[in-house]
């Protein structure tokens, strides 16, 4: 990207925000990164270990910076970058566009030099930052700043900062973002761990879906809610399908010495993983939908670097069937041989067209299509706008 931040892929890692709000201190944090380095999940792919708001000492120091908070973190915070560089992982920290933070802590409005200046002595690798407190001064401007901060604080050096702009889709982040430097920018409220909320994200990013693409940056619906007591499996799929083939990226933020073995193999499927980290980082996008008395549901689908993916979204309480029509849905024709990306089986040639059987209430059927012929570039998107 032109401020040369960027990655060609989502970023994957961990924060934990929603598992334990402010409540984390070093101990907590290098437990959950060693569980990330040496149970699986570095090797599928997630690296970034990011702090959250809560870290900070509650005043700077005498010279203006941030510090952390010193029975949280005692060692320090370049000690715990040390730390997860050392375990092959990257780490990432929070602070906010305004002042004083969410959590009331110091903000960097105005101290961007300086607190970019010190991320980059910690030898961070990650930058969360947030919107409470703009001080009436506007988005574009304040995440700007901090942009530029960053460019600067890393110019010739064998750095680079991936900047995540928290912005909540407030003032149209998706349209200013990579030009204020940002990596990926937040569009919703936050997450909760329930339907609801996993529901009403889903639509919301109807209209977004051409915004996140490598070429410019991520589309952040917020961190994944995996490994939640209240979400029922199926619910975890769709909410896994969609942020990984939307081009999310993948934030667990699950208490991880509490995951089942049925959550950790499905946050682990290499199949998933690869959607999200395919090469061509385009976002399906939504090509039908249908809702009457009977049955509601959705049709995603978008191009991959070697295939074509789908999400067969069953919206409503009853299991139903779903039918892709190649042509219509994927503008493919020929032989295709359709590929279950959560079962991790293939399922044959198909010539036209696929029904899915059986998906279950809030269920998705999410496929790879291989094989077959492009039959022109387009897509027939749907656009709510
Ligand atoms: C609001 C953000 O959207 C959340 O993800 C979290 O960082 C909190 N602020 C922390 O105060």
């Amino acid at each position: 990207w032109k401020n040369g931040l960027g990655y060609k892929t989502p970023p994957m890692g961990w924060n934990p925000y929603n598992a334990f709000n402010n409540a984390f201190n070093e101990t907590l944090i290098k437990q959950q990164a060693d569980i990330i380095a040496n149970q699986g999940y570095l090797a599928v792919g997630y690296r970034y270990i990011n702090l959250d708001d809560g870290w900070q000492a509650s005043e700077r120091t005498n010279d203006n910076k941030l510090s952390p908070n010193s029975s949280k973190f005692p060692s320090g915070i370049k000690d715990l970058a040390d730390y997860m560089h050392k375990n092959g992982l990257l780490f990432g920290i929070y602070s906010d566009a305004g002042n004083p933070t969410c959590g009331g802590q110091p903000g960097s409005l105005d101290y961007e030099d300086t607190d970019a200046q010190t991320f980059v002595d910690w030898d961070v690798d990650y930058l969360k930052y947030d919107n409470c407190n703009e001080q009436e001064r506007p988005e574009r401007e304040r995440y700007q700043k901090m942009g530029n901060a960053l460019k600067n604080a890393t110019a010739g050096k064998n750095k680079t900062i991936f900047y995540n702009i928290c912005e909540w889709g407030t003032s149209d982040p998706w349209l200013w973002g990579p030009d204020a430097g940002g990596n990926s920018w937040r569009t919703t409220p936050d997450i909760i761990a329930f339907w609801p909320s996993i529901i009403s994200i889903i639509d919301s990013q109807v209209r977004l879906t051409e915004y996140g693409e490598s070429r410019r940056g991520w589309n952040d619906p917020d961190m994944l809610v995996l490994g939640f007591d209240r979400i029922p499996y199926e619910e975890q799929v769709t909410h896994y399908a969609f942020w990984a083939a939307m081009k999310a990226p993948l934030i667990l933020g699950c208490d991880l010495t509490k995951v089942t073995n049925e959550t950790k193999a499905l946050i682990l499927n290499k199949d998933i993983i690869s959607v999200n980290q395919d090469p061509l980082g385009l976002s399906v996008c939504q090509v039908y939908y249908r809702t009457d008395n009977k049955s509601s549901f959705d049709i995603w689908t978008g191009p991959l670097n070697d295939g074509y993916a789908a999400i067969l979204f069953n919206r409503g309480i009853e299991p139903i069937s779903i039918t892709l029509d190649f042509k219509e849905h994927c503008h493919l024709n020929g032989s295709i041989e359709v590929y279950d990306l959560v079962k991790q089986q293939t399922y044959g040639g198909y010539t036209n067209n696929y029904t899915a059987v059986d998906i279950p209430k809030h269920g998705v059927e999410f496929i790879k299509l291989i094989g077959g012929n492009r039959i022109d570039d387009n897509r027939t998107c749907l656009n709510y706008s």
